[in-house]
């Protein structure tokens, strides 16, 4: 590991005048969407008491859209505001001290972001996949400028996680951070789970409320989780993870009967984030990992209860032990109130002067390969049903040098079901045997391969 200081505001002479108490906060909101309409009544409805907190009132003199032509009822509470669809206008006049992002996407919120930070104005967004994609260089830009870069709410919504990482938590070594990040595939393995209904009536349900994203197969398919681990691990680890370094599987692959096996064997299916060190033989830290997967929790942890799209996050310090945040993971109000958290903060510092805490990746820990990360597997496969195959089984897996931890064979006429649950071993092994598994006369099919947390099973 290298040790370099990259900290804070290179470029900027350090000093963060205000503006003054009293003075106005020039707001522009980019994006009037589930979260936009929220972010505005919420300002409109404590307006007085934010400006206590504040030291001047938040004006909001600006918001983009894509649509002009829309009705949109949260307007009727700003009579006067300017509408516009061009969100780089806006962002370039001169009133505006703090830019609110909450559209969405990549490329648009990037330049957006990028030409706020560049002319001064601090940003506070919601994007985990902006985030996740290019804090290195929105986080440069924000430092070089002296102003703020704020994103509580594009990690699990209301649960102010990344605040605490970021300050709480600044003096303590961070060991692991998993847990639920997704709403949307929370509510849609929850509902399958406990209501029976069908994934895509479950998930129709989730986008009707407002947790998934405009376009919902970056949920499903653990994308919008992943862009939430890497911000977690980067913060969590002071090192730099991208999207592209974490491993991410979906919930498409889950089906009713996988939802079932694992409550009969005592399980519940949830989409963890799991964001860890890895460790040399000397116990020092080699790289980090960040992976997003199904896993089985047993129904006696914690997990297993998080239900609807309600998150929870387990942060492990060496100094504070185990801390779990729950809360509202998704939908409009709870996003709101972490931007709002967030345009407090900002818009005190335009007033008061100063800076929130920078990004701070000084410790640049390589990012393993995910081969390498390890894990358990719980194997459910149809066998043939005859004498030896279960020897010949586990002869493969001790072979291979997997430790095996269970195994279950229920019998269903000339076939039987035979489960495997491992000891931990590393993905690479444990791929490996499942390829192997899969090409055995005995084996009909492997049904299906889903992970078991390591700390939620032991
Ligand atoms: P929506 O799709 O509901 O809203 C997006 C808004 O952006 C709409 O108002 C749309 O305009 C506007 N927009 C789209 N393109 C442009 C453009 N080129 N210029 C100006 N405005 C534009 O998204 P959400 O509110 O759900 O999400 C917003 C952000 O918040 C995303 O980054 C999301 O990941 C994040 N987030 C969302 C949460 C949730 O629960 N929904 C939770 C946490 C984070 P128009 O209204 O005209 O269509
Ligand atoms: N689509 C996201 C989810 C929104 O379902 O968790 C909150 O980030």
């Amino acid at each position: 590991m290298t040790s370099q200081t990259t900290h804070s505001a290179e470029g900027h002479n350090g000093n963060y005048p205000g503006k003054g108490i009293g003075q106005p906060v020039g707001v522009a909101v980019l994006g009037m969407g589930t979260v936009g309409t929220e972010v505005l009544r919420l300002i409109s409805e404590f307006s007085s008491n934010l400006e206590q907190r504040i030291g001047g009132p938040i004006d909001v003199r600006g918001v983009a859209v894509s649509d002009l032509g829309k009705r949109r009822e949260v307007l009727d509470l700003f009579p006067d505001i300017a509408l516009t669809d061009n969100a780089l206008e806006l962002i370039d006049r001169d009133d505006i001290d703090v830019v609110v992002e909450v559209i969405g996407g990549i490329e648009y919120p990037r330049q957006c972001v990028l030409a706020a930070l560049k002319a001064g104005k601090s940003v506070v967004t919601a994007n985990k996949a902006l985030i996740a994609a290019h804090a290195d260089e929105l986080s440069d830009a924000a430092n070089e400028a002296g102003v703020d870069l704020y994103y509580e709410a594009a990690v699990a919504a209301a649960i102010p996680v990344v605040g605490t990482l970021r300050r709480s938590l600044a003096g303590d070594q961070i060991q692991r951070i998993s847990g639920i990040v997704n709403g949307t595939t929370n509510y849609v393995l929850d509902a399958m789970a406990s209501t029976g209904m069908s994934y895509d009536e479950a998930l129709a349900e989730a986008t009707r409320l407002g947790y998934a994203e405009a376009d919902p197969t970056a949920d499903v398919e653990g994308h919008d989780a992943a862009s939430k681990a890497a911000i977690l691990a980067s913060m969590g680890f002071h090192s730099r993870v991208t999207y592209d370094d974490v491993h991410a599987e979906g919930i498409t692959n889950i089906t009713a009967e996988d939802i079932e096996a694992a409550k009969d064997a005592g399980f519940t299916i949830k989409l963890l984030a799991i964001c860890e060190r890895l460790f040399d033989d000397a116990g020092n830290t080699t790289s980090v990992a960040a992976r997003v997967h199904p896993t089985l929790v047993p129904n006696e942890h914690p997990l297993a209860s998080v239900d609807k799209s309600y998150n929870a996050v387990f942060v492990e310090a060496e100094a504070a032990g185990r801390l779990m945040f729950y809360g509202n993971g998704a939908g409009g109000a709870p996003t709101a109130s972490a931007v709002l958290g967030d345009l407090v903060g900002a818009a005190r510092n335009k007033i008061h002067g100063g800076r929130a805490p920078a990004d701070n990746p000084y410790a640049h820990y390589p990012v393993a390969d995910f081969g390498d990360v390890p894990t358990r597997y719980h194997i459910d496969m149809s066998v043939v049903d005859r004498a030896g195959v279960l020897a010949d089984i586990s002869r493969r897996f001790a072979d291979a040098g997997i430790s095996i931890s269970a195994v279950r064979q229920e019998e269903h006429g000339d076939a039987s079901r035979l489960i495997v649950v491992t000891h931990m071993s590393i993905e690479r092994k444990l791929a490996a045997i499942v390829e192997e598994l899969a090409t055995l006369d005995d084996v009909k099919v492997v049904n299906s391969v889903i992970r078991l947390d390591a700390d939620a099973a032991e």
